[in-house]
């Protein structure tokens, strides 16, 4: 192998590296959420809808919910007409995380107080890999679902 020949090895290693780094940041999730809503609630109970996208090149997980309004928040997962809790949702690499009415849902527990239409609910959104994300959630009139619009 002469030197030439070297140094364009040296080359295409260099760049080479170059785009793994690359790869590697695009295999973080990236998520945004969306839509989110509280109908308003009617007991001492509350549920939340939001949509969570994820432009990343890496799947991640909802594993929790926190808010000033529960010290009892959790995921709730609907079918056949019940509910059961869950301990994640997947949020999946290029997809979304659809919580909507009448599907998956997040469940307040024990409300320290009734919110009313028009104000807001916060709520800090956990996630196995991504930081932690605050949403406010507006509260809706207590039959609202933007899927009927
Ligand atoms: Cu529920």
């Amino acid at each position: 192998m002469n030197r030439r020949t070297v140094l364009a090895g040296a080359v295409a290693l260099t760049t080479g590296l170059a785009l793994a780094g690359c790869s590697s940041s695009g295999s973080k999730p990236v998520l945004k959420v969306t839509g989110a809503f509280m109908p308003q609630p009617v007991s001492d109970m509350a549920a939340g809808f939001f949509v969570i996208r994820n432009s990343g090149g890496a799947s991640d997980r909802l594993t929790s919910v926190t808010s000033p309004l529960s010290d009892n928040v959790t995921i709730h997962e609907s079918k056949n007409q019940t509910m059961r809790m869950v301990s994640s949702f997947e949020v999946p690499a290029g997809g979304e995380l659809d919580l909507e009415r009448g599907g998956n849902h997040i469940m307040f527990m024990n409300l320290k107080q009734q919110p009313k239409q028009g104000e807001k609910v916060s709520v800090e959104l956990h996630f196995e890999k991504a930081d932690p994300i605050k949403v406010d959630l507006p509260v809706k009139e207590t039959t609202h679902n933007p899927k009927k619009q």
